[in-house]
């Protein structure tokens, strides 16, 4: 599942941000918090409003990016299938604390 992203996401802790920022420990981490990425406007105000990355959020987020974050600079096909983004988002969670 993780395909999908791997195009502009690294995973692996202290991964280098590419098109996207890293998202190593993504689940519970600090909305917008990677220092070396130059988030869109949109995403730093998402943050001002929701704080940390929990699974429901990142789950709505991949269902529906722009729905989500208005204006996010995040342009993805949206992951429908509700299997599909369970398992991404156990993916990103087992990654947690590494
Ligand atoms: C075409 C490139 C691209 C793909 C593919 C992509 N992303 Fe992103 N992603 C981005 C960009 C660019 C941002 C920054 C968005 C912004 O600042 O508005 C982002 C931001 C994020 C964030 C917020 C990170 C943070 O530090 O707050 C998460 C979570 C995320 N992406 C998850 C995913 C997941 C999960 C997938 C796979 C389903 C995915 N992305 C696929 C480009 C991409």
């Amino acid at each position: 599942m993780f395909r999908k992203c791997y195009g502009c996401h690294s995973i692996e802790p202290g991964g280098a941000a590419q098109n996207g920022p890293n998202l190593h420990g993504i689940v519970g981490r600090r909305i917008a918090s990677e220092p070396e990425f130059d988030y869109s406007p949109a995403m730093e105000a998402f943050a001002r409003r929701e704080e940390v990355w929990t699974a429901e959020l990142l789950a709505r987020f991949v269902a529906d990016p722009e729905a989500l974050v208005p204006g996010t600079d995040m342009f993805v096909p949206p992951v429908t299938d509700p299997e599909e983004r369970a398992a991404l988002i156990d993916f990103l969670k087992a990654d947690r604390g590494n």
